[in-house]
């Protein structure tokens, strides 16, 4: 969800004006990803290296959780919306993890989109904690595999991403899911994210559609059909 400073930049207001129309961009995204069947969004919403920011930023990212889970926990509940939380817990305020905490409570039965925001994560931070977990567990080096490692991962409870998008103009991942996207379509678009709505979804819906996946495979021709006479 890149780009709500520069949003707000060009419209001459601080940059927390931006990252709260990010919010709500947020919103129509997950209402719009609903309406189309889509069953998992995972947005970036704060990453392990948004704390080098300026301290009044960092704080209103903060303040902004609170003002946004009180704002519309409801209307997403009511949506058949399930929030899950993914990153590191341990070093946000109390507030911040009791309104985490009630949003994904609240949430946890609805099935018809689930929406995970990862705050205070990053891709490498996710295979360190996946590490040390299956260690925990007691398990041996050569019981480790990708399966089982894979079930460690913060994201375990869904499937690997089909589509990452990023706005904002920058062609990178930034340390976002990087066990999770190893065959992901990528999507990079200079849209910045307060102006992320159902048009540059579709855009990007259509730009995947028209991909060839082949997992590291190759294309199959399907087998020609033998018609008898
Ligand atoms: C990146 O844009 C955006 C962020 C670091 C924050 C994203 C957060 C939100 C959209 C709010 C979500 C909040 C909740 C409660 C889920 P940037 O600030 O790097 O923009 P720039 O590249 O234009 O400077």
């Amino acid at each position: 969800m890149d780009g709500n400073g520069r949003w707000a930049k060009k419209r001459f207001m601080p940059r927390f004006f931006g990252h709260k129309q990010g919010v709500d961009a947020l919103v129509r995204t997950v209402q719009a990803c609903a309406d189309r069947g889509i069953e998992y969004l995972t947005v970036f919403a704060f990453s392990s290296e948004n704390w080098k920011r300026p301290s009044d930023e960092v704080s209103g990212l903060m303040g902004l959780v609170l003002v946004a889970v009180s704002k519309y926990l409801t209307k997403l509940a009511k949506e058949g919306v399930r929030i899950r939380i993914v990153g590191d817990r341990s070093a946000v305020s109390d507030k911040v993890r009791e309104a985490w905490g009630q949003a994904e409570r609240a949430t946890e039965h609805n099935r018809r989109i689930t929406l995970s925001v990862a705050f205070n994560y990053g891709g490498r931070w996710d295979v360190v904690q996946a590490t040390r977990c299956a260690l925990a567990d007691g398990v041996q080096p050569e019981q480790l595999d990708e399966a089982r490692l894979g079930r460690y991962m913060a994201m375990s409870y869904a499937p690997d991403p089909d589509l990452f998008i990023r706005t904002g103009g920058e062609v990178r991942i930034s340390n976002f899911l990087l066990w999770q996207v190893a065959y992901s379509e990528l999507y990079f678009t200079a849209c910045l994210w307060p102006d992320f709505g159902d048009a540059e979804l579709d855009a990007a819906l259509a730009d995947f559609r028209a991909r060839e996946r082949r997992f590291g495979g190759v294309k199959l021709e399907p087998a020609p059909q033998v018609v008898s006479a």
